[in-house]
């Protein structure tokens, strides 16, 4: 554990930003899976099932984090999602939610305090700019 609550008095910033990542991570998987159930084909799920399974990862990466900074569990509740009723949208709007994350978990990883900490963020916006990569190819794909 870094430091325990005086790391949070400090920073609370950083852990704001990490609450904020879990709920987006939280967020994506369940549209992805809403995305995979309209995906017409294999090949376009496949895409998706990605991304699916690395926001799980990551939700319990940074939930990993939480608990290196203070000590304390911290969880999110399943957030309510947008209504998707069409695929190619859903695509497009995950091309700039991928991207956003990816500027997000860049500011969290420059806050962070050890390496550990910085190489699992490294991971994190890695899977992150690769399923942007996925959804720019669906796009194109299915536009
Ligand atoms: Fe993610
Ligand atoms: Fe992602």
């Amino acid at each position: 554990m870094f430091n325990g609550m005086d790391m949070y008095r400090r920073d609370k910033n950083v852990l704001d930003l990490i609450t904020e990542a879990m709920k987006d991570e939280r967020h994506d998987r369940v549209k992805y899976k809403k995305m995979m159930e309209l995906a017409k084909n294999d090949k376009v799920r496949k895409q998706i099932e990605f991304a699916y399974k690395d926001e799980g990862k990551h939700y319990m990466m940074f939930k990993h984090i939480y608990y290196m900074l203070t000590g304390r569990e911290c969880d999110i509740p399943v957030p309510k999602i947008e209504k998707i009723d069409c695929l190619l949208p859903a695509i497009e709007s995950s091309i700039n939610g991928e991207l956003g994350a990816v500027e997000l978990y860049r500011r969290i990883q420059s806050m962070l305090p050890t390496i550990q900490m910085r190489d699992m963020l490294f991971e994190i916006i890695t899977d992150e700019q690769e399923h942007a990569t996925r959804f720019v190819y669906l796009y194109s794909m299915l536009k």
